[in-house]
């Protein structure tokens, strides 16, 4: 490789990776609920149970996640495009929701295919990002098809 490195491409490299699609919520210490939605969603282990995902560092939602100590995570359903879109844009995207409070207070949405209720576990420095570890309460399922994003766009896994 010759020359200064080009992130651009590199981002467009790591797009090639398919991914779900991701809503992560929290409240507020003065009880505002927040979300965001991200793709950066991993399993990690199974005892105990973690899972990850990282804010990047410029997110005016950063410091927000980084501090909470309770979390959802919730995995989109095909259908939830919009609300995908809703938090892509802002923070307070739960308008037109259904959703309710957990009993640590954190919001929880309807109609996913799966949410994760996470305590946080770890969070480590990584690059321009945060790495969030959070070890699983409690989870839902439901039988949807997912969201799916690869290559800058959404789709959807279509029919087996
Ligand atoms: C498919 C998709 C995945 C995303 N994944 C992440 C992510 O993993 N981490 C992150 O910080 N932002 C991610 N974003 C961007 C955030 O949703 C949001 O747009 C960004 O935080 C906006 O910055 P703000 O918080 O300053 O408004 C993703 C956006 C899209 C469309």
């Amino acid at each position: 490789m010759t020359g200064a490195f080009d992130t651009r491409a590199f981002r467009d490299a790591c797009g090639g990776f398919a991914t779900g699609v991701c809503v992560i919520t929290t409240s507020t210490p003065d009880g505002q609920v927040v979300g965001i939605t991200a793709n950066s969603f991993a399993s990690i282990s199974l005892d105990p149970p973690l899972v990850m995902w990282s804010p990047a560092k410029s997110s005016r939602r950063h410091d927000v996640f980084a501090e909470a100590a309770h979390f959802a995570i919730h995995v989109l359903s095909s259908d939830q495009r919009a609300v995908a879109d809703g938090f892509v844009r802002e923070a307070n995207a739960f308008t037109a929701l259904d959703w309710h409070r957990s009993d640590n207070g954190t919001p929880l949405i309807d109609g996913c295919v799966t949410r994760f209720e996470c305590d946080r576990y770890a969070s480590h420095d990584a690059g321009d990002h945060t790495i969030i570890l959070g070890q699983v309460t409690d989870f839902a399922t439901a039988p949807n098809a997912p969201l799916v994003f690869a290559g800058g766009r959404y789709a959807g896994l279509g029919q087996p």
